[in-house]
C-alpha cells in the first residue's frame, strides 16, 4: 500500500558484498556475496517520514558472475519501476566489481524519466564497520534530491555513470571519477555538487529496450590487453575458436598500452580479426587514460571509454545493428 504525498523510491537488489555475509564477521575478507535479499538490507534503515520504499529482489549474485539474463531482469525491473507514477527514483544495490558496467548499460539504454542510483559496499553486511547501510542511506538521500541521470553513490561521493571506475580492492572509498573529481560530496550533512568539467562522453548506438529484452544471446565481445611480450596469441586463439563457442566472436575491445597501442604482432592479429568481420575498438589500459589518434586507427576505432565500459558499448552497438537489420 502506498501513501499519498510521500515520495516513493523503488529499491532493487542485485546482490554483491553489500548483501554479503562473512562466516566470521571479524574476518571481513572471507565472505559470500549476495547472501541477503533486499528486504534484509533495508531492515536496519531508520524509519523516515520523507519517503517510503518499494523493494524487489532482482538477483542475489556476486557481480563478477553477471550474465545477460541478470541485466535483462534489471532493465525490466527498472522499466516497470519508472513507469509507476508514484515512483520518484530507483536505487539499485549492486556488487562493486562490475558496477561501472551496469551503470554504463543503464545510462546507454536511457534516457530514463527518473533518477537511477546504484550503491554498493566493500565490507559484508555483518562486518563490524559494514559500509553498506551508510551507502544505502546516502543513495536514498541522493535519489530524493537528484534530477534525471544514472549515478553511483559510495563512501559519501556521487559519481556519474560516464566517469565511475573501481580503483581499489582495499578501501571502502573504492571508486574514482578520474582527475576531474566526483559529481557531488556529502559534507556537513548535505550534498555539495562540485563545479567540474564533464568527462568526455561517447554516445554509441544502442538497441531499443524491447529488442535488448527479447534477445537471449547478446553479441560476444571480448577484452584483450596489450602488455610487454604480447605476441597476439590470445587474439589468434579467439579467432580460431570463434565458431566453436555458443555465440561467435563479433567484437574485441583492446585495452591498449598508453594511448591505446598494441605490439606489432598483436596489431597483425587484430588486423586479421577486422578482416574476418570482427569489430575492434581501441581503449587505453591506463586508469585515467584516453585512447588517442596516435594508436593505429587503420584497424580499429578509437573509443574514449574505459575498456570495461567500451566492451558493454560495443556489445550494445552490435545489438543495435542487428535490430536495424531485422
Ligand atoms: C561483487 O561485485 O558482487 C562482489 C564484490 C563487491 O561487491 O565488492
Amino acid at each position: 500500500m502506498t501513501q499519498k504525498n510521500i515520495a516513493s523510491i523503488t529499491v532493487l537488489g542485485m546482490g554483491g558484498t553489500i548483501a554479503g555475509l562473512a562466516a566470521d564477521p571479524k574476518n571481513s575478507k572471507e565472505y559470500i556475496a549476495g547472501e541477503l535479499g533486499i528486504a534484509d538490507l533495508i531492515k536496519n534503515l531508520a524509519p523516515s517520514n520523507a519517503f517510503q520504499l518499494d523493494v524487489h529482489n532482482v538477483a542475489q549474485i556476486n557481480s563478477k558472475d553477471m550474465r545477460v539474463g541478470h541485466w535483462q531482469a534489471l532493465l525490466s525491473a527498472v522499466q516497470e519501476a519508472v513507469s509507476k507514477p508514484h515512483t520518484q527514483a530507483v536505487v539499485i544495490t549492486h556488487g562493486t566489481d562490475t558496477l561501472e558496467e551496469t551503470a554504463y548499460l543503464l545510462q546507454a539504454m536511457g534516457p530514463w524519466p527518473k533518477p537511477l542510483v546504484l550503491t554498493c559496499a566493500m565490507l559484508p553486511a555483518n562486518a563490524p564497520h559494514a559500509d553498506g547501510p551508510g551507502n544505502l542511506k546516502d543513495a536514498l538521500s541522493w535519489a530524493l534530491q537528484s534530477t534525471k541521470g544514472v549515478f553511483v553513490v559510495c563512501a559519501g561521493k556521487v559519481h556519474t555513470s560516464e566517469d565511475v571506475q573501481k580503483i581499489t580492492t582495499e578501501n571502502v572509498d573504492a571508486f574514482t571519477s578520474g582527475p576531474q573529481g566526483c559529481w557531488a560530496n556529502w559534507v556537513d550533512g548535505q550534498w555539495h555538487i562540485q563545479a567540474r568539467p564533464d568527462a568526455p562522453s561517447s554516445s554509441e548506438p544502442h538497441p531499443s529496450l524491447a529488442y535488448a529484452l527479447a534477445t537471449k544471446r547478446w553479441p560476444r565481445v571480448e577484452m584483450v590487453i596489450n602488455h610487454a611480450l604480447n605476441d597476439g596469441a590470445v587474439v589468434r586463439g579467439l579467432l580460431a575458436n570463434s565458431h566453436s563457442e555458443e555465440t561467435p566472436l563479433e567484437g574485441i575491445v583492446l585495452a591498449g598500452t598508453g594511448m591505446g597501442t598494441a605490439s606489432q604482432e598483436l596489431e597483425q592479429a587484430l588486423q586479421k580479426a577486422v578482416n574476418s568481420g570482427v569489430r575492434v575498438w581501441l581503449s587505453s589500459r591506463c586508469i585515467f587514460g584516453l585512447a588517442h589518434a596516435q594508436a593505429n586507427t587503420q584497424w580499429g576505432e578509437i573509443t574514449l571509454l574505459s575498456a570495461a565500459k567500451a566492451r558493454t558499448a560495443l556489445c550494445l552497438s552490435l545489438l543495435a545493428e542487428k535490430e536495424h537489420q531485422s
